[in-house]
């Protein structure tokens, strides 16, 4: 059920974020023993050293759900309230139905609308924008945005090209509509399906359905041109970035910290460099989680925020890349004054409480289902009309 739209202008706002990683880490050591590399080469190629991994019985949705709930605690917002939620993800936990629903009924997210985005590690900034669009609309107050993966579900652990490269997380955040200054100021996004095959899972679409064949040939896995992706990293960051700084009618100077899609050290340089801002506006965590494609964005500015990077006023670019190709801008004004104060325990006690009834009314629902499904084959024909 949406919101009732209001006349005053309205801007979406980060009001709540959060973020969760696997507990296992896989270190550049461990990789050692699994396929020709060695820590240096990883380390001067693409400045990773350890990313995690999930562990078993942990999935996008349940990575996706600790990052949310982590957001709504800092936003001290009941999950009820939520109108929207949106999942950027490329490895959803089912082709369908989306992760987003899954999440949303995990939540008790009663009224909120929810589906997932796919558009590589672009996703994130993508969702964001989306969000932002049906805030500044007026359909929508409260919005959840999740980037979410679990890379190493599709990952080939023979291929040295790629298996280095990624890791599992997730990152979250509430966007809220309100009249203040700031909040997201402009977004730019592209797409060129023309490089489709430069990083692509083959099978498991109506492409090349899954297969004895397409499993053997591990076409289920990530494929990659590295170097082309590369070239192409390079070129678009700074392209995109200046694109939505001109659209907010900014400029480099006005940017207190970039936050990129964490793919190489050396993609970030060189966007550094060709956007001619220092690379200590420019955050990275790559080292410690690797690439986790839709999740590196929100896990980033999460820990620029941790770490007291973010401070009121500060103008945030959000840029990332990706499979499509894919790429996407987004500048905002951060609105919030910081810390935000610890929710109250009674707070934080209901939303428990209402996790729990989630997980319950899940259940109950699931029940009432068989019950009513039986029922109806008691009461009703095949063609719907009522036994006599
Ligand atoms: C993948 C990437 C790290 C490779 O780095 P690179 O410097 O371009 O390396 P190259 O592909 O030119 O390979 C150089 C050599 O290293 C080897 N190599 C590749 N991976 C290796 C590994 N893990 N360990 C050791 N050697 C490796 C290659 O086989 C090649 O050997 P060769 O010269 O004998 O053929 C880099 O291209 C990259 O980061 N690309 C972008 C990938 C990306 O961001 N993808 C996600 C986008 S969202």
């Amino acid at each position: 059920m949406a919101t009732p739209r209001t006349e005053t202008a309205r801007r979406a706002h980060i009001v709540g974020w959060g973020m969760a990683v696997p507990e296992r880490v896989l270190s550049n050591g461990d990789l050692c023993a699994m396929v020709d590399t060695s820590d240096e080469w990883i380390r001067q190629r693409t400045g990773i050293v350890e990313r995690h991994i999930a562990g078993e019985g942990e999935t996008t949705l349940s990575l996706a759900l600790r990052a949310s709930q982590a957001a709504l605690e800092v936003a001290n917002l009941d999950p009820a309230l939520l109108d929207l939620v949106v999942v950027a993800t490329i490895t959803p936990d089912y082709a369908f139905p989306a992760t987003a629903c899954l999440l949303q009924d995990a939540l008790g997210a009663e009224r909120a609308a929810a589906f997932d985005l796919s558009a590589g590690c672009s996703g994130f900034v993508y969702a964001l924008s989306v969000a932002a669009g049906m805030i500044a609309a007026g359909d929508y107050k409260h919005c959840l945005v999740v980037g979410a993966e679990t890379l190493s579900r599709i990952t080939d652990w023979t291929d040295r090209n790629t298996c280095v490269l990624f890791g599992d997380g997730a990152g979250a955040v509430i966007l809220e509509a309100n009249g203040a200054q700031g909040g997201i100021l402009s977004s730019v996004l592209g797409s060129d399906g023309s490089g489709k095959e430069l990083l692509i899972q083959p099978a498991g679409g109506s492409a090349q359905p899954a297969s004895a064949e397409t499993v053997q040939a591990r076409k289920h896995t990530v494929q990659m041109d590295g170097r082309q992706v590369f070239r192409f990293a390079t070129r678009i960051m700074p392209d995109v970035s200046r694109r939505v700084l001109s659209k907010a009618g900014l400029t480099v100077e006005d940017v207190s910290l970039v936050i990129p899609h964490q793919a190489n050290d050396r993609i970030l340089q060189a966007a550094a460099r060709n956007l001619g801002i220092d690379e200590g506006r420019v955050y990275s965590n790559l080292s410690r989680y690797g690439n986790t494609s839709s999740a590196s964005i929100p896990i980033a500015l999460c820990e620029a925020i941790e770490h007291g990077l973010v401070k009121r006023d500060a103008v945030l670019l959000l840029t990332g890349f990706g499979a499509g190709l894919t790429w996407a801008a987004t500048l905002l004004r951060w609105s919030l004054p910081l810390p935000v104060p610890t929710p109250s325990r009674r707070m934080t006690f209901w939303r428990n409480l209402r996790y729990r009834w989630a997980q319950l009314r899940s259940h109950w629902r699931r029940f009432w289902r068989n019950v009513d499904a039986r029922l109806f084959q008691i009461l009703y024909d095949e063609e719907g009309r009522r036994k006599r």
